[in-house]
């Protein structure tokens, strides 16, 4: 059949999938060129990877992503900068001021960002700021830096590469819900402000037969905002075994995620967290759960697959 790719392209949307730099060989790199038209590094991007040590960087498997990228003509999704979590133990255990704490992500954002200038289509400045109930998550910005720790950290972004598209991204803001509704109160106050946001990232890990019923009018209210929209990290996990039925409800889930994107004009695309299920947080995390992914370990299509492709147009 035609590829995700082409199909997604075909309706001005972009299908994309996170990758590990380490597989990106055989099979699994031929899927993820031959399929995918954007690729998001999974964890090589992040800043417990590209600086272990103070002032010593590993760029190595975030440079292989961006050149197999560019080799394979797709999109790269910067993943991410400011985050709570995989950050250096230098960093989480320093005993630092507010002002070097600042300094410090000034510095982070600005080299990485510069290093990638030009070549990626958009980055995932602020990775899950917010807790369930829309108040701040309490981290090491949060607390030391408050809330505008945000806007900052987007104007540095903005500042070393003026032509990336900067996401706030986060989970369980895919349906509208009171975390949602506050990243849509963020998102309109830094658009008041001026402050360069460019779009909103739905990560989008879902559970068998939990796709929200207001995803796509939540899509459509950030759109009216005046940003774009992105899923940007869907799986859709089961309770395993698989079986026919779960793998069934599992291409409908799929495809009404995709058919969501689809519908709205500002929603840029869809990237799916893993497209194999040998590559998958789900089993790592969540006990007895797996099976998230459009692709068995053996990388076959399941249904999933279809589902993906029907929503994009596939006859
Ligand atoms: O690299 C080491 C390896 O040297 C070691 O042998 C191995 C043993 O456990 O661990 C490896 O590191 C793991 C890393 O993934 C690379 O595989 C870490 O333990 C593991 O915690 C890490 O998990 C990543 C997770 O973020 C961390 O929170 C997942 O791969 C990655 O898919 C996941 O992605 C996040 C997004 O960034 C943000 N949204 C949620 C999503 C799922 O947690």
């Amino acid at each position: 059949g035609t590829p995700l790719r082409d199909l997604a392209a075909a309706r001005g949307k972009v299908i994309g999938t996170a990758v590990t730099g380490s597989r990106l060989t055989g099979a699994y790199a031929d899927i993820a060129g031959g399929q995918f038209g954007s690729l998001t590094p999974g964890n090589a991007m992040k800043w417990g990877s590209v600086e272990p040590s103070r002032g010593t960087y590993d760029w190595a498997e975030a440079d292989q992503i961006v050149a197999f990228a560019q080799a394979h003509d797709q999109q790269v999704r910067g993943h991410t900068l400011v985050w709570h979590s995989q950050n250096p133990t230098w960093l989480t255990n320093g005993n630092w001021t507010p002002a070097q704490l600042s300094g410090l992500l000034q510095d982070h954002i600005t080299t990485e960002v510069t290093r990638y200038k030009g070549r990626l289509a958009a980055w995932d400045v602020v990775n899950e700021p917010f807790n369930e109930d829309g108040t701040y998550r309490s981290t090491i910005w949060y607390d030391n830096l408050g809330p505008d720790y945000i806007a900052q950290a987007l104007t540095w972004a903005h500042a070393a590469d003026p032509s990336a598209r900067l996401y706030i991204n986060d989970y369980n803001v895919e349906g509208v819900n009171a975390k949602s509704t506050a990243l849509y109160n963020l998102v309109k106050s830094l658009k008041d402000r001026g402050v360069p946001i460019d779009g909103v990232g739905l990560q989008a890990h879902l559970i068998l037969g939990q796709v929200p019923s207001t995803l796509q009018q939540n899509i459509q209210r950030f759109a009216d905002l005046g940003v774009d929209v992105a899923v940007t990290e869907l799986d859709i996990r089961m309770q395993l075994p698989a079986t026919d039925a779960k793998l069934a409800q599992q291409r409908a889930d799929y495809r009404s995620v995709v058919s969501a994107c689809a519908a709205v004009t500002r929603c840029a695309g869809v990237t799916v967290w893993g497209f194999t299920d040998s590559d998958s947080w789900i089993p790592d995390v969540f006990d007895g759960y797996g099976a998230a992914t459009p692709y068995d370990e053996n990388y076959a299509p399941k249904p999933a697959y279809d589902g993906i492709a029907e929503a994009l147009g596939a006859s």
